[in-house]
This record gives structure tokens, C-alpha cells and sequence, in this order.
């Protein structure tokens, strides 16, 4: 069967005479994420529970599992010696006391760091400070995380096992990444899902075939993805600006006159209809199973982008036969735009908004299940 859904394919089945049986197994988005193993909708919890805890930390990662988040989400970097870890942003400042540690080092890409110095940062305390409202002592000193830690957590709970979602940052900053990452979840056996029988269980996310899912902005990068790990399902995230979709305005930030940056990212779109479509068709073409759109979000913040999840968008890609993951959605208003415009998933730093929204609620509150696992 192709492994595309469009309109025409619909009509012909009926001009067939095949009728409403087979209209109805014509595939589509919950067909294609079915064979494929990933959830849908899914629950992507975007460096972990970050809105709650400490982004990308052992508490963070603990929260959205067992909240019954479908994916944990990662930023994937090498340290000097070789470790994989997680780390969204190119150095350390913003969330560690680097600052402090390593003073003339500062600004020093996390990737000029050795991992044993590297855990000797606190990666828990800023977020005390910027968020005094969802501050917890216990968050003071949480350490940075490699993958093997963070596979261990994913792991670690019998009663939901979510699976990774992996996205490669700033890969050309490290050759061979996608190589060291095959050889990390092959070590792992995150590279051979269960059988079928245990696929359709309670436990299927984190043991299924799509218990892995890769992503990445990079056209390079997820050219090497494909080469190394053809089997396992590829994301390319989408977004208006310099690498990625060209604008329709090249007029910088600086000379906007917008007020902020997210409205600045709002004001931009693609510089027409087939560029978009260019990028959707480069992803299918090199195996992607869908794209990692931005959004627009309702209160701006620094997560408000273009809105690349308009429904003549999200059809278009269905039309492709890929999904669409939107990044990065917080607001139950935002949540219901999205869904109404079709996408398939949504990357959260919410994830027990998400699937309250989903009509998944957690077992537990997020307080009660912060103090189950020690915060
Ligand atoms: O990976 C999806 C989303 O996380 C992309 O944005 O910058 O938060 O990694 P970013
Ligand atoms: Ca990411």
C-alpha cells in the first residue's frame, strides 16, 4: 500500500466501486503512526518536565516518565572525552554556575569540557532563581546527564518505560555524533525493539519499534542519521531563518521595529508556498517519517516562532505521507490551535498539561510525583 494519503487516492477507490470499507482503511497519519510505533497523538516532553523541573536533569527526565510522557526529549552533545550528554544550548551559562567553577572558561562551548568536569556543575540552581514560583531546594546541584543516565531513566520505571527522542544539536560542531549515537543504542539494545506482542502492551512507547526517534535541523546530519540507522524513525525540525526555511523578509531583528523577538519570529514566513514544500519533499527524500515544525504561541516567550503549523501546511505534509511533530507548545488554547490545524504530536515543556489535554491524565500530581522520586 503507498505510503501516502491523498485526496485523489480517495476518490479513485471510489470511482472504483470499493466504497466506504475501503475509503476507511486508506492509510493516514494515525495509520502511518501506528505501523510505525509512535503513539498518536504523542506526548513529547521537551527536555524533560522542564516547565517543573530543572530542563534536561535527572528530575525533569524522572517527572515526565512518570507523568506517562510518551517521548523524552534530549539535545545531544560530546563532551572533550567522548561522553554523550544532553545540553540544549552551545555553552553552559545559562543553566549551570560555570560562571563560578570555571571562571575564564565561561563562555567556552560545553564541548571544550571533559565530563568529569562537567559533573562538578550545579545544572539545578538557575532555575531556582528564574522560576521562584516551582523553586525546590532539592533542585540545587542536579548534575548534567549523559545519555547512558538518561536511557537508565527511561528504563527505570516498570510501569511506563516512555521512549527517546533524540535530537542531534549543532552537529557539525561534532563529527561523527550520529556514528557514536548508533553505537550508544545499539550497546543499549535501544536499537532492537521487542516483539509485537509486547509492542501492543501498556509498556509499548519506551519497547516498540518507534522507542527511538531521531531529530534534527541539519540537512547533513540527517543525511548521517539515515546512512547509520536506516531502520529507526527521523524527524527534520523545521524553522524560518538562516540553515533552514528561507523568509519571505531578510530584514534582520535589529531593523524590524518589532518589540521582541517573538514577535519578530511571528512576523516570518516562508518565502512562499514552495519553499515550504521543498523542505517537506527533502525530508521525505531522504527517509525523514515526518517534520519538527515551529510554532507561534498564543503568549510569545522565547519558544514562539514562525508558524509553520497552518493546516494547508500540516495537509500538505500529510499528503506526503510524513507526520507532523509541532515544537514547542505549553497553553491549552495553543494545544487546541495546533490540533485543530492537524498535527500528529507535540514536543511540551508541559507534559502534564499535554496530557490532561489528551484526556491522559497523570496517576498523580506533579507535586506528588516530585516528592515520590525525591524533590
Ligand atoms: O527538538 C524540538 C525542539 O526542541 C527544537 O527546538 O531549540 O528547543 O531544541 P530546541
Ligand atoms: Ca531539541
Amino acid at each position: 500500500m503507498p505510503a501516502t494519503f491523498t485526496k485523489s487516492a480517495l476518490l479513485l477507490s471510489l470511482w472504483l466501486g470499493l466504497g466506504q470499507v475501503q475509503a476507511a482503511s486508506e492509510p493516514g497519519p494515525t495509520a502511518l503512526a501506528t505501523r510505525l510505533g509512535i503513539p498518536h497523538p504523542a506526548v513529547i516532553a521537551h527536555r524533560g518536565a522542564s516547565f517543573d523541573a530543572p530542563e534536561s536533569t535527572v528530575a525533569a527526565y524522572k517527572l515526565a516518565r512518570d507523568l506517562g510522557a510518551d517521548y523524552l526529549e534530549l539535545d545531544l552533545q560530546r563532551s572533550k572525552d567522548g561522553v554523550l550528554f544532553a545540553l540544549h544550548d552551545n555553552n553552559l551559562q545559562r543553566t549551570t554556575d560555570v560562571a563560578s567553577k570555571f571562571p575564564e572558561r565561561r563562555d567556552s562551548p560545553a564541548n571544550a569540557f571533559t565530563m568529569a568536569e562537567l559533573k562538578t556543575l550545579d545544572a539545578g540552581s538557575w532555575f531556582n532563581t528564574a522560576y521562584p514560583d516551582r523553586a525546590r531546594p532539592s533542585y540545587a546541584g542536579l548534575k548534567i546527564l549523559t545519555l547512558d543516565e538518561i536511557i537508565d531513566i527511561a528504563q527505570g520505571n516498570p510501569l511506563h518505560k516512555p521512549g527517546l527522542y533524540i535530537e542531534t544539536k549543532e552537529p557539525k560542531q561534532f563529527p561523527g555524533i550520529e556514528r557514536d549515537l548508533k553505537d550508544k543504542l545499539h550497546d543499549r539494545g535501544w536499537l532492537s525493539p521487542a516483539g509485537s506482542k509486547l509492542a501492543k502492551s501498556e509498556l509499548a512507547v519506551g519497547q516498540g519499534k518507534g522507542k527511538v526517534i531521531l531529530q534534527t535541523f541539519e540537512k547533513s546530519s540527517l543525511e548521517l542519521l539515515q546512512k547509520e540507522m536506516p531502520q529507526v524513525p527521523k524527524i527534520l525540525l523545521l524553522w524560518v531563518g538562516e540553515g533552514s526555511i528561507e523568509p519571505k523578509s531578510k530584514v534582520p531583528f535589529a531593523e524590524s521595529g518589532e518589540k521582541d523577538k517573538a514577535a519578530y519570529y511571528a512576523s516570518q514566513a516562508p518565502k512562499d508556498k514552495a519553499e515550504f514544500q521543498r523542505w517537506v519533499d527533502y525530508a521525505k527524500a531522504q527517509g525523514a517519517i515526518g517534520t519538527g515544525p515551529s510554532a507561534t504561541l498564543t503568549k510569545g516567550g522565547d519558544q514562539s516562532y514562525s508558524d509553520l503549523v497552518q493546516p494547508w501546511m500540516n495537509q500538505y505534509t500529510h499528503d506526503q505521507g510524513l507526520l507532523v511533530h509541532v515544537y514547542t507548545v505549553d497553553d491549552a488554547v495553543d494545544f487546541q490551535k495546533v490540533m485543530d490545524a492537524g498535527v500528529d504530536g507535540i514536543f511540551t515543556n508541559r507534559a502534564s498539561e499535554l496530557l490532561k489535554f489528551y484526556k491522559r491524565p497523570a496517576a498523580a500530581s506533579v507535586d506528588q510525583l516530585l516528592k515520590n522520586i525525591g524533590y
